[in-house]
């Protein structure tokens, strides 16, 4: 017997995330998709967060000192009937492993790019990860309002630079104070931009709708704030050029290649002036992907569990530690992927072959937790690890009437960008140091490298962001008591080796490179200059440098 309302719950939910570079808009973007989620009361909070007084904790207290947010939110709302799942993505000067993690938990990304900047380096670094994942991605070129790059530029270097496909879903007329409004090309309306419009109620600017070319008052439209009817033709024409070519020489649209992760639907708009952003929702949510089926590890093949399954099952893709300034606890963050999740319901956690009761489920907005009764495939639970034991990777599931517990793909680990090394100020404290490094890093706050044949002595740490070494010293001194100090060091790639006849010597013989062997002992090459690393890959055909850590099923089993 199949739950009831299973599938209506699973059809209905979208869980997505937000990639860009700093200063896209994404804040802004977030805070419009919620008030149309009716969240208007708590669309503030997004940007209040930084101000609130929460600061009884070591942990918020880098958060004031740095004017940054580092916990998570998963930003939940209802709209036209779906639920939205928005997951927050860390990003600014807070940017870590964390935030490629949450992309694990995303059915889909939306990349926000800057119509004045284009393709941006953070942008590149997310949309790697999610093509590795196959994720859809959908578009939003941000702030027409302003002086923009041509479209058709913008569309060739999303081709050239990331390499995948565009097919334009609206298209812009004009950009900065010649922005005249954007044209949908699946239900051939335009929609007039206008300064000058007056929001509505929730908040939201009219657009001015056309639903043909030929209508007299579009021209007029077009013309602006100055009524120039000679510009307005002159950007009405461009436009017309522009959507020949595209209808000529343009991707078609394809469904089956944007839930492929193959072509990205692209949109136009201002997030700030909220023109274009609910035909963005609206379209994202005809097209974005229900929760789909997801891979289990081990080596029978590639067996999955569709969403709708009668097992309840989730994996831990992020754990946050002392969210709650009152007390030091960990949260574990759960993304469902199969079933129904109920309050106080008992299930197997599969590494540790244990059943465990998930008595206190969590939702999470901005800094406000709620406790929650139920969720479905697509929602993200918090639970609090009052035992410490929970791990990145983890998986959940009910077991019994006929279903074995499993264990799904891990998170895997990223290829850092910063590498340092850490120096106890009193040398009476290795034994609290080890430790701490131990568990920090399996709470992935950083990856550790050892030496070979070195043991534990002077590992290099690794972190995608450099704030995370902040946040290791940090949880250091205020949890293990270790006073530390950390050295940066000049690396600034790694990555895991795969393949037969790797001579680790050869490597540690040069001045540019190093190899190391992470946590399993796999080998991880440890680089200088984008040079060594070109040398590295043009010298080694037999050799796979690789981003992400190759999982190695069976460790960190019960311990
Ligand atoms: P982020 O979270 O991606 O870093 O970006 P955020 O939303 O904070 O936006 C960065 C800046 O870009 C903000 O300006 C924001 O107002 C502006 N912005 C966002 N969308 C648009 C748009 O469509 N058009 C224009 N013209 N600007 C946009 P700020 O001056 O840094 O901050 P604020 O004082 O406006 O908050």
């Amino acid at each position: 017997m199949s739950i009831p309302n299973i599938e209506k719950e699973v059809d209905r939910r979208r869980t997505f995330a937000i990639i860009s570079h700093p200063d896209a808009g994404k804040t802004t973007l977030t805070e419009k998709l919620l008030l149309y989620g009716g969240a208007i009361h708590l669309a503030g909070a997004v940007k209040a967060k930084k101000n609130q007084k929460n600061t009884t904790s070591d942990w918020m207290e880098l958060e004031k000192q740095r004017g940054i947010s580092i916990s998570t939110s998963v930003l939940q709302f209802d709209y036209g009937g779906d639920q939205i799942n928005l997951l927050d993505t860390p990003g600014h000067k807070d940017f870590s492993e964390d935030t490629y993690r949450t992309l694990t938990a995303a059915d889909a990304a939306v990349m926000l790019i800057d119509a004045a900047k284009g393709v941006e380096p953070q942008t590149r670094k997310l949309f790697e990860v999610c093509r590795m994942r196959g994720l859809p991605i959908f578009t939003f070129i941000n702030k027409f309002d302003r002086p923009s790059r041509e479209p058709l530029d913008l569309l060739d270097e999303l081709e050239k630079v990331l390499g995948i496909r565009s097919c334009p879903m609206a298209w812009p007329i004009g950009s900065g104070d010649r922005f005249r409004g954007v044209y949908d090309r699946l239900s051939n309306e335009f929609m007039v931009f206008n300064t000058g419009g007056i929001a509505n109620q929730s908040g939201r600017l009219e657009a001015k709708k056309f639903s043909s070319a030929s209508d007299p008052e579009l021209l007029k439209s077009l013309s602006g704030p100055r009524d120039d009817l000679d510009e307005a033709k002159v950007l009405y024409d461009q436009f017309k050029e522009e959507i020949e070519l595209l209808e000529f020489a343009g991707d078609p649209f394809d469904h089956a290649q944007v839930l492929a992760g193959k072509l990205t639907p692209v949109f136009f708009g201002s997030a700030m002036n909220n023109f274009g952003v609910e035909r963005f929702l609206q379209r994202f949510i005809e097209l974005a992907p229900r929760p789909v089926a997801r891979e289990v590890a081990g080596d029978e093949g590639k067996k999955t569990i569709s969403p709708t399954s009668d097992q309840f099952s989730g994996f831990i893709f992020k754990i946050q530690a002392n969210m709650d300034p009152m007390h030091r606890d960990r949260v574990a963050f759960m993304r469902i992927c199969s079933g129904k999740f109920e309050r106080n319901m008992e299930v197997t956690h599969a590494r540790l072959e244990k059943k465990v009761k998930l008595s206190k489920p969590l939702n999470f907005f901005a800094q406000e937790r709620v406790i929650i009764d139920e969720a479905w495939p697509g929602d993200i639970v918090g639970m609090l690890d009052t035992t410490g034991e929970l791990r990145i990777g983890d998986t959940f599931c009910s077991t019994g009437n006929g279903f074995k517990a499993f264990e799904y793909q891990g998170v895997p680990r990223f290829s850092p960008e910063h590498f340092a090394g850490v120096v106890i100020k009193d040398p009476m404290k290795r034994k609290q140091l080890q430790k701490g490094l131990e568990q920090l890093s399996e709470e992935g706050v950083v990856q550790i490298y050892r030496q070979r044949g070195m043991g534990d002595k002077d590992p290099v740490l690794g972190a995608v962001g450099a704030l995370q070494f902040e946040v290791l010293q940090h949880r250091l001194l205020g949890e293990y008591g270790v006073d530390t100090k950390i050295e940066k060091h000049n690396f600034i790639h790694a990555r895991w080796v795969v393949g037969p006849d790797l001579k680790a010597e050869e490597f540690d013989r040069r001045e540019d490179t190093r190899c190391m062997e992470d946590r399993d002992g796999q080998p991880v090459i440890l680089f200088k200059s984008d040079w060594s690393l070109r040398w590295a890959v043009e010298n080694h055909k037999t050799l796979q440098f690789v981003t992400t850590a190759p999982e190695v099923r069976g460790t960190g089993k019960k311990k």
